[in-house]
């Protein structure tokens, strides 16, 4: 019995030194410990012995049986954790897995530039609905009853009343019947147009709106910021031209061209924004004293403006969503 006991327990010592494979310890349980493992064998063994010799076998049995649990879970922890390790076994000066970050839309960057270049001149921020009445958007703005944008054709109407806001001056009037002078404020935001969708138009675009209406301001100071904006926006050496031009609710009204140039192609004059010194009716009907005030207005277009700066063709682009082209910027 007892050699049989110093055999197996050679054997055991000798085999879990040499395991290095999780099914190998699982080998070992079974052959040792299970209900018909070897010392479960030498616990039917004991059933033969004389009945002076079992206590002391028995005892024997018991104590190597816990021993040998003890040095089994013990190789088995030891080699659970250097496995372990080896896992963990990282080298921290690989450069890591890119992670792919988006980005601010382009047109919100050109917003932010535009916003920066203004608030640096002393404008405000505000905002004004997009669902808007006719109220605002054309009658405190000065256009007659028979004006072209106020038919169906030209404009999303929602009801007799109410429309999408076909671009950002009705928050001028707004301001104007909020806000006692000097006003000067810059408006940005979407305005809709029931327009025929082609490279060149599309019946959503952002636009910012500028006010500024004060004692005695000038044409001269209307055009003197817009020339810094442009300089400011697309470079000192950016070409110009203000061309006379009409709109209801400004009176001298004008519109800036940009020359633009791509590389290759013959350049032309292309249209940023409309402006003027807000016409004295606006004023009047707006709750304001034309004779004590007077203001500047322009409205600009935040697609065109871009599209200009990166030669982008096509306006549709900015609203496909498509990463191939928002990842450029
Ligand atoms: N609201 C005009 C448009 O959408 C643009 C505009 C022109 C705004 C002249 C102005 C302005 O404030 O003074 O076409």
């Amino acid at each position: 019995m007892l050699d049989k006991i110093e055999q197996i327990v050679k054997n055991f010592n000798s085999e879990i030194e040499n395991a290095t494979q999780k099914d190998i310890f699982e080998e070992i349980r079974n052959k040792y410990f299970s209900r018909k493992g070897l010392i479960a064998e030498l616990f039917e063994d004991l059933k033969q012995l004389s009945k002076d010799e079992k206590p002391k076998y028995g005892q024997l049995l018991n104590q190597t049986k816990n021993e040998l649990n003890a040095i089994f879970e013990k190789y088995l922890e030891n080699y659970s954790s250097k496995n372990l390790e080896s896992s963990f076994n990282l080298d921290l000066t690989l450069p890591s897995k890119k992670k792919n970050l988006g980005t601010k839309h382009i047109l919100n960057q050109t917003l932010l530039e535009i916003k920066d270049i203004f608030k640096g001149l002393g404008f405000s921020i505000y905002d004004g609905p997009e669902l808007e009445s006719d109220y605002y958007n054309f009658e405190a703005l000065n256009f007659p009853k028979d004006h072209p944008a106020r038919d169906m054709q030209d404009t999303f109407f929602v009801n007799k009343n109410f429309l999408l806001r076909t671009h950002t001056s009705p928050v001028q009037a707004r301001l104007m019947q909020s806000t006692k002078p000097p006003i000067r404020a810059i408006i940005p935001g979407k305005v809709y147009r029931n327009e025929a969708i082609s490279a060149k138009s599309y019946c959503l675009f952002h636009q910012v709106e500028g006010l500024f209406i004060d004692k005695d301001v000038t044409f001269a100071e209307l055009t003197g910021t817009l020339i810094y904006f442009a300089k400011q926006y697309f470079g000192e050496n950016v070409k110009y031209r203000f061309r006379p031009s009409f709109f209801p609710f400004t009176e001298p009204s004008s519109e800036v061209d940009i020359w633009w140039q791509p590389k290759g192609k013959t350049g032309r004059w292309l249209e940023i924004l409309g402006c003027g010194m807000v016409d004295p009716n606006v004023l009047e009907f707006n709750g304001i004293d034309s004779e004590e005030y007077t203001g500047y207005a322009f409205g600009l277009g935040i697609e065109r403006m871009t599209m200009l700066k990166y030669g982008i063709d096509d306006i549709r682009i900015f609203f496909d969503n498509d990463k191939r082209f928002l990842k450029q910027f």
